[in-house]
């Protein structure tokens, strides 16, 4: 079973850490796992000419080509971001958004996959669970089946606080549990809902 991990972060920063680690564990229990991150690549904003509600084809010719088919693989996906103004980054917004080509010519493209999210604050409560709840609003509108790590601190999914910087988020034991929790459960539903008797 295949997981496609989502940075939002454009840098290499506590979010890309977090994400790598949770791939990492999932590798572990022999799930295949591919990186995808916004740092560095060229992602335009959708800006709702509808051409690819007409013609199937996006307008613009640039990374998020690079994601069609990671997507459309992925048994489960992990989208994790850096808290900007207390939600999720542009970066990561834009590549929502930009999935509206994807789906155009596939309305089912997203169904039936798992969906988690990890979101890193720079601040202890910066509004980390707002930016889960972007993402999770993302899975269930186009279908899929979000997951969380449950109750007891991990409600929507994974949340870290940074302290702006790498070195911080590794001392986020709260944070770190909360990933466990919830790959936990991400683990239990890829099992659950897409594997193949
Ligand atoms: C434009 C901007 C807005 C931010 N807004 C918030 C915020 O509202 N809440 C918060 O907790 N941290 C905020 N931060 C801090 C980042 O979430 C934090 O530094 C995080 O670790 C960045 O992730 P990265 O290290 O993966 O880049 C903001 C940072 C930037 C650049």
């Amino acid at each position: 079973m295949h997981v496609l991990g989502i940075c939002g972060s454009p840098r290499k920063g506590a979010t890309e850490y977090v994400l790598r680690k949770a791939l990492e564990t999932l590798e572990s229990y022999g799930f295949e796992t591919e990186f995808f991150t916004v740092r560095g690549k060229k992602l335009n904003f959708c800006i709702h000419c509808d051409r690819c509600l007409k013609s199937g084809e996006c307008t613009f010719r640039d990374d998020m080509e690079d994601l069609r088919e990671p997507m459309k693989n992925a048994d489960g996906i992990i989208m994790a971001t850096p808290v900007y103004n207390g939600g999720c980054s542009a970066q990561l917004k834009a590549v929502m958004d930009r999935t509206r080509a994807f789906l155009a010519t596939e309305p089912d493209f997203f169904s039936g996959k798992i969906g988690l999210g990890i979101s890193v604050g720079g601040d202890r409560t910066g509004g980390q669970e707002y930016a889960l709840l972007q993402i999770i609003t993302f899975y269930i509108l186009n279908g899929m089946i979000p997951v969380s790590g449950g109750f007891f601190g991990a409600n929507l999914g994974a949340t870290f606080w940074s302290k702006d910087t790498v070195e911080g988020v590794k001392e986020d034991e709260e944070g770190f549990r909360s990933l466990r929790k919830s790959i936990k459960r991400f683990r239990e539903s890829l099992l659950r809902y897409r594997q193949t008797p």
